[in-house]
């Protein structure tokens, strides 16, 4: 659906040249839900507006739909970007527009007419959940409000893709909440592509299917997102995921715990249907150890039930490194604190 290959890019600050992106290859599918996290700076912006060429890549090709459309002239690029939406941060409203008009100007300058605009705008209104503010001015409008309109707007060409520059960064948790929530109902329904870019493990965790981590203009790690979540190889990657893991409480715990004299502590991570399994309880029995929950969360990744145990083992050494290995056959990641 969407392929970047060797993308390269580079600023021109001055005399000198500033690398933002160092040879980005990505695949995405039609109908997923693709995040891009990095820190401030890591080229997510520059990367996502490389796929419509808001950006020009430096070099390195960008398809779409298997067309090459580093390679279009205007008029081409112009139709093809028709098949790309895009929303924002801070929205990029007009602010002189009401919602029915800032909705319809895309179409507009489509030519559409205006019976049909007319009846297009509806619709698009009652997906977004706006039906009652057509009139409003954006400054009447609360921020997720604004976003619905900008994603009403961007939807109005019926693109294939909808890309995402940090359109939740702007709006309190709840606002975003219920914008990933729409996001996620627009891919469903209409087999829509989505690839967002976020600094937010929590926007990647809710309604992601596979994502990638950038750093430095870099991919340094990618893959499905519950994938990621139970095998993190990259720092930076682990430091995005804990975030939304409370991991500094749980060490502390544990070294609460140690203190108190308990010694073989171990984090499970375990991930889908096995989460509501009694992996743990069958690899104690078959090996005679027992356990100590020491702390246990269990949180979703989209729709995969996802959870972290802390747990202290204890019987003879044998018999733990056993239930150990059990446990890691069964898939559970076990991680020695
Ligand atoms: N128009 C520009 N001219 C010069 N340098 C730029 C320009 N746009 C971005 N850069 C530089 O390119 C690098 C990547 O910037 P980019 O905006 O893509 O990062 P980002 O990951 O989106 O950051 P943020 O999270 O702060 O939005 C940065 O070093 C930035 O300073
Ligand atoms: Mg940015």
């Amino acid at each position: 659906m969407i392929r970047l290959h060797q993308i390269h890019k580079s600023y021109k600050v001055g005399s000198t040249l500033v690398p933002a992106l160092k040879g980005i290859d990505l695949a995405i599918e039609r109908g997923e839900i693709f995040g891009v996290i990095g820190h401030s700076g890591a080229g997510k912006s520059t990367l996502i507006r490389c796929i419509n060429l808001l950006e020009r890549p430096t070099s390195g090709e960008v398809f779409i739909d298997g067309v090459e459309i580093t390679k279009l002239d205007s008029r081409k690029l112009q139709e093809q970007r028709r098949k790309i939406g895009m929303i924002f941060q801070h929205f990029n409203l007009l602010s002189s527009a009401t919602v029915a008009d800032n909705i319809a100007f895309p179409l507009t300058l489509a030519k559409m007419p205006s019976a049909e605009i007319k009846r297009r705008v509806k619709e698009l209104v009652a997906l977004v959940g706006l039906e009652g503010h057509e009139h409003k001015y954006p400054a009447q409008l609360s921020g997720g409000q604004k976003q619905r309109v900008g994603i009403a707007r961007a939807l109005a060409n019926d693109p294939h893709v909808l890309l995402c520059d940090e359109a939740t960064s702007a709006l309190d948790p709840q606002t975003t909440n219920s914008i990933l929530t729409l996001l996620l109902d627009i891919n469903r329904k209409l087999g829509l592509t989505i690839v967002l870019i976020t600094h937010e493990m929590h926007v990647i965790r809710s309604i992601c299917d596979r994502l990638a981590v950038i750093q430095d203009g870099e991919i340094v790690e990618s893959g499905k997102v519950a994938h990621v979540f139970l095998k993190p190889k990259h720092p930076t990657t682990r430091e995005f995921i804990e975030q939304v893991e409370n991991s500094a409480e749980l060490l502390a715990a544990v070294s609460k715990e140690k203190a108190a004299g308990r010694r073989t502590i171990v984090r499970m991570t375990f991930i889908g249907e096995m989460t509501y399994e009694p992996v743990l309880y069958r690899a104690m029995r078959d090996t005679d150890t027992s356990f100590a929950i020491l702390q246990g969360t269990i949180s979703r990744l989209k729709d995969i039930p996802y959870g972290q145990m802390v747990v202290e083992l204890e019987g003879e050494e044998p018999q733990i490194a056993k239930a150990v290995s059990y446990l890691r056959e069964s898939g559970v990641e076990v991680e020695f604190l």
